[in-house]
């Protein structure tokens, strides 16, 4: 048996109640779903800003009329203080255990078009939910940083203590995170746990508008027949995990021990993926869906703010919080597919 596979046992027979931020956006509503599945109470909050109210509707439809009660949506900004002090009680649980902080602005280009707006919700709204979380004395503050914290820094694969310079507003907006989080433990005695997310993909995924991510524009594209975009040579690589493993590693990091907190984790695979690759990764996965996309790849210049290689050593989430990750790259997007091919038309 897991480590997750216990957890699980363990929460269902004793529910919790969560919070989590960003519940209608792509990670927040696979934490949702998971954790409704595990019967658990869930307050959600989401000013919808980049998410769905059809994300929340998928979840309805996947979870029983009993499991829906459980949760309780509340609309609003992590900007506005008095909101995050608000959403610590969930009206028919009582008081929030887990936080599960995902709620920010994601995307290196929108920090660059917008870094304004990203710094308001990436780091005013994460200040006010570690302020409301630590006066609620919640058992634990579990938040969505970044592998863009690694920035310059030339190593592979990457270890949690050997960061370099940001290379995009957003990076340093996760950086500020992990910075202030670090500060209130030393302060307040206010532990919490950073998980640094590298590229994470699933259903859900918005595959819309400029910021969308690689997998799921990509994808898009080739549903549509339309081209897919390469920037730079292709031999550009990330470590790409399918949200499932996210998924784990937020509902280890919430319940672990005081050992395993006021730490940073990679959250990833361990493996690396070049774009080229990729490419060929969804053309064939579609193909299984009945799409097949003929087109060849268009090559275009390298993006400003982009790392050239990304790939987490995960060792330090394995030993500490149990890490697992159930899902290799293939088989992520083979899971994905029938998703976008159902929602895209
Ligand atoms: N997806 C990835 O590969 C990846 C990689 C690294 C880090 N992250 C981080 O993971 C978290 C979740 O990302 P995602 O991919 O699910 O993105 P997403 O855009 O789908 O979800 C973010 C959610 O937060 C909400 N939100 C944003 N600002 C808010 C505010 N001020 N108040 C209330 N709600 C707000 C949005 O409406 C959205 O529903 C983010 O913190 C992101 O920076 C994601």
């Amino acid at each position: 048996m897991t480590k997750y596979d216990e957890i699980k046992t363990q929460i269902k027979s004793s529910p919790k109640v969560w919070l989590v931020t960003g519940v209608a956006g792509f990670i927040g509503s696979n934490l949702l779903e998971t954790l409704l599945k595990l019967d658990q109470h869930v307050i959600g909050l989401d000013n919808f800003s980049t998410g769905f109210q059809h994300n929340l509707d998928e979840v309805q439809g996947s979870v029983t009329e009993a499991q829906w009660q459980r949760f309780q949506f509340v609309e609003g900004d992590i900007c506005d203080l008095d909101t995050c002090k608000a959403v610590m009680k969930h009206a028919k649980a009582g008081d929030v255990n887990y936080v599960l902080h995902q709620a920010a602005l994601g995307s290196v280009p929108r920090s660059i078009d917008d870094p304004i707006n990203t710094n308001k919700s990436n780091i005013d709204g994460f200040l006010n939910m570690l302020v409301a979380a630590k006066e609620a004395d919640v058992d634990s503050f579990t938040y969505a940083a970044s592998s863009s914290t690694y920035g310059d820094h030339p190593a592979l694969p990457k270890v949690e203590n050997n960061i370099g310079n940001p290379l995009s507003p957003y990076a340093v907006t996760k950086y500020v995170n992990e910075l202030y989080a670090s500060v209130f433990a030393r302060v307040y005695g206010f532990i919490t746990i950073g998980l640094r997310y590298f590229n994470v993909f699933g259903p859900r995924q918005n595959p819309d508008g400029a910021y969308a991510a690689v997998i799921p524009k990509w994808t898009a594209a080739m549903i549509k027949g339309e081209p897919v975009f390469i920037n730079g040579d292709g031999e550009t690589s990330r470590d790409f995990s399918f949200v499932a493993n996210a998924v784990q590693l937020n509902i280890l990091a919430a319940t672990a021990g005081d050992e395993a907190k006021d730490e940073i984790y990679n959250m990833a695979l361990g493996d690396r993926t070049t774009l080229n690759e990729l490419f060929v990764g969804i053309k064939e996965a579609l193909k299984e869906n009945d799409v097949h996309y003929n087109q060849e790849p268009v090559y275009r210049d390298f993006r400003p703010g982009d790392v050239r290689h990304s790939q987490a050593d995960i060792s330090k989430a394995k030993n500490m919080l149990g890490f697992a990750p159930t899902h290799r790259i293939v088989q992520g997007i083979y899971e994905a597919m029938p998703w976008y091919v159902k929602n895209i038309t």
